[in-house]
This record gives C-alpha cells, structure tokens and sequence, in this order.
C-alpha cells in the first residue's frame, strides 16, 4: 500500500496520525499539545536539552510535563555532547561569523535537533513533525529545509505561524478551553533562544535599534564596567583545529566551552548588539551573549595565522563567510556544506598549538603565541642577530614582481605623451 492510501486508510479507521512535537516547554509549544490533537493526531513530544542556561536542571520534569499536556509519548535528549562534538565543532574550525559578527547559535542546534526529531518519528511511525516557530524568523526555514534534508518524504508542519492564535492570551485561553491549566507567569520582556555556545537575545525594546539594551537583557556576562579590576589569563591548548585544555587542564568540548563561558562572562567578554539579515528577507536587531564562543574564534584564528600559508588562510577565509551564510540559511545537510567542510578539515591538520588570552573588561587579547607546526621562522623574520634571510634575492624578486607594472607604466606615460 502506498503512503497516501495508508493514511486514507488510517484516517478510515479513525486511526490516528502520529506527529513528533519539537517541544521547549514553553507556551507556544505547550499549546501546540492539544492544538495537534484537535487536529486529528497523536502527539509525541521531544524535548532537546542543548544547555539552555535557564532549563539545564530538570529535563524529567520537562518530559513528565508533556505526558500531562496529553502526548501519548515523551522524550527529553541531552544533546549537549553531541551538539558540540559536531556542530560546534564544525564552527570552531570554521572560525563561523554570520555577517563577519555573529558566531551562530540557533543555527547551530538545529541541524542536531532535527535529526533526533527525524530518527523518533521513524522509530514512532510519525507521518509530521511539528515545530513551534513563527513565520518571521529563521528557525522556520531550518526546521523545514533540515528534516526535509534528512527525510524528503516527512511532512512538517508549523502550526504556530499558520494558525490564527498568536497572542499569550489567545494561547492561554486556547490551552483552558482544552482543558490544560497555564500557570501564568510573567513573560520575559525578550524573546530568548539559548544553548551552550550561548545566548540569543531579541524583540520587546530592542526592537528599536535606537534604544540601548537594558542591563536586565544580559544574564551570563557582566557589564564590562563592573568586571574585574585585574586581568585574567587563560591558555588554551588546540590540536588540529579544536581546543583541547585549558590552563593545561585536558577537557571535553562541553566542559571547555562551559568553563569559557563562565571565566570569560566575567570578565565582560562576549557581548554583541548588532542589526542582521534574517533569511526571510527583513532586517532585526540582534543581541547575543557567546563569552566563549568568541574567545575560542578569537584565539583559533590567531593560531592558524601562526600555522598556516597565507595564501590558504585568505582563500579560507572566503569559506568561512560562505559556511556561515550556509548554516545560517538551514543548508546544513547539503553538499555545499559538506564541501567546505571537507575543505576546512584538510586544513586543520597543523593547527595545534597554545594561545594565551587576557580578559579584561570586556577585551580578549591575544598575548601569545606557540606551535610546533608554526610556520613563523625567527631567523627570517628578525633585525636582529641571527638573520637566515637571504637579502641578495630581494633585488631581482623586485624586478620581475614589478614588471607588469612598470610596463603598464611605460605604455601609459606613452599614450599619455601622444595625447
Ligand atoms: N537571529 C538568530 C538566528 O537566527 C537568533 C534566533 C533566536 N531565536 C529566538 N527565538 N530568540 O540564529
């Protein structure tokens, strides 16, 4: 039986459809519970716990919390090793800044969310897989573009932005008139999006970029002002591309990201308030929180300028962009990406080394350098003592290094004296 007559049968039988729920706990999901139903599915619930700062304690309850909605499955999956052995990981060694500013952190946990979300609706039977986005953002065209990536045949549904409740009070009105009971809360003023590369801040006052972002929009960094008087300086150590231990103390990714975040957060470091190109075509003024993951960019860069040619550096850089760009559009599982992927490991094999970093008051400097892979050679570089640098070779490099333009030169002071 094909697909289609199976559902017909289904829907016959008065067989219900089963839709696999990307669920946040949050109001706009919560509702989706018995919106869904009353649409003639079978809920399953998937909670993804990526480090969210606020909801990292009870993952249990998260998924309890669904069976009472009325799912007729939960799952809470800490993806936080897995999100950053893969899609972090993937970043680092991208040096990942979506418009030369914005280090990626939504964009990131999708394509790690999505696949778990695809692997439960075929180990369920789903036929959808339902997200709570709106229809102006960008986690709308991940969400749909990734599992269609992953799974062309899955339908995906999001019922947040083409139906018509679109209001808290339409939302908590909804869920009581179906019989679910929403504490109410006191919304947050922003609207927030989090994981462990860090924290995505937007809407309510900032939405005018004239206004300044009030300290109460800030939660994992300090206010530059008030941080440290005295420096702190970190080492991190990197093999091939990632970093591996701090201050000689070997971690996973995880650890070492939630160590940065913290040591640099308090120092004031890792604040960006910018205006970004959203995939839908409008303008947004974003703020963020990445403590560490601006660190560890900072201090990756730093050594591949150490380690690499500088030819490779500047057409990786030109990758660089373009991987951001492609991430950020929920082109994660194409062969572009891949490609570059593939590009930028080939170019990782050197780049292991220490960086040492200073923090303070909102900078990161890097302060110092060493790799056995470097490619900087004291003798050729130095006034001083020591010189290796063969000088007699300059003169004639000179001569033909300048030639197209000294012929160019030439003809045009010619074309210039005929005139
Ligand atoms: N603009 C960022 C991005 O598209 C962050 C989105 C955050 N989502 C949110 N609900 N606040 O990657």
């Amino acid at each position: 039986m094909s697909e289609k007559n199976s559902e017909q049968a289904m829907a016959a039988s008065g067989e219900r459809k089963r839709v696999v729920l990307a669920y946040s706990g949050g109001l706009d999901t919560t509702c989706l519970v018995p919106y869904l139903q009353n649409q003639g599915y079978d809920v399953i619930c998937v909670f993804a716990a990526v480090g969210q700062f606020g909801t990292r304690a009870d993952m249990e309850a998260v998924r309890e919390k669904a069976l009472t909605l009325g799912a007729v499955a939960s799952y809470a999956i800490d993806m936080r090793e897995e999100y950053c052995d893969v899609a972090v990981a993937d970043a680092i060694r991208a040096n990942a800044m979506y418009e030369n500013k914005y280090p990626l952190l939504s964009a990131l946990s999708r394509p790690i969310i999505c696949k778990h979300l695809v692997d439960i609706a075929h180990k369920e039977g789903a036929v959808a897989i339902a997200h709570g986005c709106t229809g102006k953002g960008n986690d709308q065209v991940r969400f749909e573009l990734e599992c269609i990536a992953l799974d062309p045949e899955i339908e995906v549904l999001g019922p947040v932005r083409d139906w018509d409740l679109t209001t808290r009070l339409s939302e908590i009105e909804y869920c009581a008139a179906n019989g679910i009971e929403i504490e109410v809360t006191k919304s947050s003023p922003y609207s927030i999006d989090e994981n462990v590369w860090g924290r995505a801040i937007e809407c309510g006052i900032l939405e005018d970029p004239w206004n300044v972002p009030p300290a109460d929009a800030w939660t994992i960094t300090a206010n530059p002002q008030d941080a440290p008087d005295e420096p702190t300086v970190v080492e991190i150590e990197f093999e091939q591309g990632l970093p591996v231990a701090v201050d000689g103390k070997r971690m996973g990714l995880l650890k070492l990201v939630e160590h940065l975040n913290e040591v640099a957060g308090k120092n004031g470091y890792g604040r960006i308030d910018m205006i970004e190109d959203r995939v839908v075509g409008l303008k947004s003024r974003e703020c963020y929180e990445q403590p560490a993951a601006l660190t560890i960019i900072n201090a990756h860069k730093a050594l591949e300028s150490l380690c690499l040619p500088g030819d490779l550096l500047a057409c990786k850089l030109d990758l660089e962009h373009e991987w951001a760009r492609c991430v950020y559009r929920g082109l994660w599982y194409t062969p572009l990406k891949e490609s570059i992927d593939a590009f930028i490991a080939n170019t990782q094999k050197t780049v292991s080394g220490t960086v040492r970093i200073e923090l303070y008051k909102g900078s990161c400097t890097v302060t110092g350098l060493k790799s056995d892979s470097s490619m900087y050679d004291f003798g050729l570089a130095t006034y001083d003592d020591g010189d290796t640098y063969d000088r007699t070779a300059a003169k004639g490099f000179m001569d033909l290094f300048g030639l197209p333009n000294k012929v160019w030169a030439q003809r045009g002071a010619g074309a210039a004296k005929e005139a």
